[in-house]
C-alpha cells in the first residue's frame, strides 16, 4: 500500500532530505548545553560515578522508551505537539500546547546561555577574564544585582556586553527558522554537528594529557552509593535524560514529523540516543580531566574545588583552566566555541516546537510564524536575561521548568495516551511497521507502568523538597513569583492556547498506515470525538 503525501486540506509536509538529515538533526538536538553545560555538574553532585547507574537505568526505561512513543506519535499524527495530541483525541490538545509552553520557556532562558558562550569565545582570545574568573563573571560581565541577599528581584538595567551576542543568537536562530526544515534547520546541523564533535574531540584529547588528569577522572567516576538512596538523586537522572535527549517537551514529536511516510524510525532512535549519551560522558571525561589540572596546579585536592556545576563550572571554574593551562586561549575557544554550536542546534530544534504549532493552528505561513515566534522570544530574553537580575531567573525557571515541566509532561503523556486512552499497542504497530529494529512487549511496561509511576512518585517527592527547602536559599518569595510562577505560566498559556479555533480543521486526517485490530484508532473524524 502506499504511503499519502498529503493529508486532508493541510498543505504538504515539510521534510528532512533523508535518513542522514534527520538523524544528524535529532542528533543535533539532543547535543546541546545539557550535555556540556548540565551533565558534568548534575552527574557529580549526585554521586559521582555512582550516578551513572541511574543514568543508565533512567535512559533504558525512559529515554529510549519515551523516544520511540515521541517519534510514533509524530509520526503518525504529522505535525506539532498540539495537531498530534488533538488527533489522538480532541481534549488532549491542551497537553500539547503545555509542551509548547515548556519549550517557549526553556529557548528564552537557554539562547542567554549561548550568548553568554559566544561573548566568552571572544574572551579566550585574550583570557579577558583575568585571575579573578568569578569576580568578572558575576561581576565585570554579568554585574549582577545581589538579587539573593535581598537586591533587586527584576531591573532594566540592560548589561550590552550581554545583550549584543544575545541579539545576535536570535537573529541566528530566526534566519535557519524562517529558511525551514531541509534548507535551515537540516543544513545548520550538517555544518555545525561535525565541527562541534572535532573541537570537542581535540578538546577532550588534550584535557587527558594535562598533569592531574587521572585524578579529576578518578574523583568523577568514584562511586558514592550511599548517594542511591536518595530520591532526589534518581528524580536528577531522569530529568537529565528527559532534557538530555530532548524527549517528553514536543521537539522529538515535530522532528520525526517531517520524515517521510515511510522512514525508519527506531533504528536511528538508537543511535541518535547512544550517541547524544556518549557525547556526555565524553563531556564528563573531558571536564574532569580538566577539573584535576585545576586541583594540581592549585594543590587542592579535587572534591575541594569550588564551583563545580551548573553556569560557574562552565563560565567560572573553566576560565579557571583556560587561564593556567599551555595553549590556554585555544583550548578556551574550542570550549566555548563547542559550547555556542551545540547549543545553537538544540535552539532552533526548541524553537521549531512552538512555530510549528503556530503554523499549524492558525494556519500561518512558515516565514511569518518563524518571525513573530522568534521576534517575540527575543524581547523576553533580552529583557529577562541581558539585565543584571538575569542569573538568579535563569537558574530558578530552569530548575522548574525542567524538573516539574518536563517531568510532568513525560508522566501526563504516558497516563493519558498508554492508560487513559490505551493507544499503545497502535504506536507500537506504527513504529514496527515501518522500522528495522522491533519494539517488543517491554516497550508497554516501560511507557505504561516504570515512567509514570517512578516519574510521579519522583514528582511528588521534588515538590514536597522544593515547598519545604527555599531552591538554593533564595527568598521565598522570589521562588514563589518566578519559579512557580513559571508552572503556572505554563499551565495557564496551555490552557489559554488551547481555547481559539483551528483555521484548519486537524482531524481532517487519515493516519498511515492503518491499524489493522481497530477502526477507531486511525484518528479520523470519528476518533477525535
Ligand atoms: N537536548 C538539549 C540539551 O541537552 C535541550 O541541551
Amino acid at each position: 500500500m502506499s504511503a499519502p503525501t498529503t493529508s486532508g486540506n493541510h498543505p504538504p509536509r515539510e521534510q528532512f532530505s533523508g535518513q542522514v538529515g534527520f538523524i544528524l538533526s535529532a542528533i543535533g538536538s539532543a547535543v546541546g548545553l545539557g550535555n556540556i553545560w548540565r551533565f558534568p555538574g548534575v552527574a557529580y553532585e549526585n554521586g559521582g560515578g555512582a550516578f551513572l547507574i541511574p543514568y543508565v537505568i533512567a535512559l533504558l526505561t525512559a529515554g529510549i522508551p519515551i523516544l520511540f512513543l515521541d517519534y510514533a506519535l509524530g509520526h503518525r499524527f504529522r505535525g506539532g505537539p498540539p495537531t498530534v495530541f488533538r488527533r489522538v483525541k480532541r481534549w488532549l490538545e491542551t497537553l500539547g500546547w503545555f509542551q509548547v509552553m515548556i519549550c517557549f520557556v526553556i529557548a528564552i532562558y537557554y539562547a542567554a546561555i549561548i550568548g553568554w558562550a559566544l561573548s566568552y569565545f571572544v574572551y579566550s582570545f585574550d583570557l579577558s577574564w583575568g585571575d579573578d574568573t568569578a569576580g568578572f563573571f558575576t561581576g565585570d560581565y554579568l554585574q549582577l544585582s545581589d538579587t539573593a541577599n535581598g537586591g533587586a528581584w527584576f531591573t532594566l538595567d540592560f548589561v550590552p556586553a550581554v545583550l549584543i551576542p544575545l541579539v545576535l543568537v536570535w537573529l541566528a536562530a530566526i534566519v535557519v527558522l524562517v529558511a525551514g526544515v531541509a534548507k535551515g534547520i537540516q543544513r545548520a546541523n550538517v555544518v555545525f554537528l561535525p565541527l562541534l564533535v572535532v573541537a570537542f574531540g581535540i578538546l577532550v584529547v588534550r584535557s587527558l594529557f594535562l598533569d592531574g588528569a587521572v585524578d579529576g577522572l578518578n574523583e568523577f567516576f568514584t562511586p558514592n552509593w550511599t548517594a542511591l538512596g536518595d530520591p532526589n538523586v534518581w528524580i536528577a537522572a531522569y530529568s537529565q535524560i528527559f532534557f538530555s535527549l530532548s524527549v517528553a517537551f514536543g521537539i522529538m514529536i515535530t522532528y520525526a514529523s517531517y520524515r517521510k511516510r515511510r522512514a525508519n524510525l527506531t533504528s536511528p532512535g538508537l543511535v541518535v540516543a547512544f550517541s547524544n549519551s556518549g557525547f556526555e560522558l565524553l563531556a564528563g571525561i573531558g571536564v574532569f580531566s580538566a577539573l584535576g589540572f585545576l586541583a594540581h596546579e592549585q594543590g587542592v585536592a579535587v572534591g575541594d574545588l569550588e564551583g563545580i556545576s551548573g553556569p560557574i563550572l562552565s563560565f567560572v571554574t573553566f576560565p579557571a583552566v583556560v587561564s593556567q593551562m599551555p595553549a590556554g586561549p585555544l583550548f578556551g575557544a574550542l570550549f566555548f566555541g563547542s559550547l555556542a554550536m551545540a547549543g545553537f542546534t538544540s535552539l532552533i530544534s526548541i524553537l521549531q516546537v512552538v512555530s510549528a504549532s503556530f503554523q499549524e493552528k492558525f494556519a500561518l505561513r512558515r516565514q511569518t510564524a518563524a518571525l513573530w515566534i522568534g521576534v517575540v522570544c527575543a524581547v523576553l530574553s533580552v529583557v529577562g536575561f541581558s539585565t543584571t537580575t538575569g542569573l538568579f531567573a535563569l537558574d530558578t525557571i530552569d530548575n522548574w521548568s525542567n524538573n516539574i515541566g518536563i517531568v510532568a509532561s513525560a508522566v501526563l503523556m504516558c497516563v493519558f495516551i498508554v492508560w487513559a486512552l490505551r493507544r499503545g499497542p497502535e504506536l507500537r504497530y506504527h513504529v514496527n511497521a515501518i522500522s528495522t529494529f522491533q519494539v517488543g512487549r517491554w516497550w508497554y511496561a516501560c511507557v505504561g507502568v516504570i515512567v509514570p509511576a517512578v516519574l510521579a512518585y519522583m514528582l511528588v517527592e521534588r515538590i514536597i523538597t522544593l515547598v519545604e527547602e527555599p531552591y538554593e536559599g533564595y527568598d521565598p518569595t522570589y521562588l514563589l513569583y518566578v519559579g512557580w510562577g513559571t508552572l503556572v505560566v505554563l499551565v495557564v498559556g496551555a490552557i489559554a492556547l488551547s481555547l481559539p479555533r483551528w483555521r484548519r480543521d486537524p482531524e481532517d486526517f487519515v493516519a498511515w498506515p492503518p491499524f489493522p485490530s481497530s477502526s477507531a484508532t486511525t484518528t479520523s473524524k470519528e476518533a477525535a470525538r
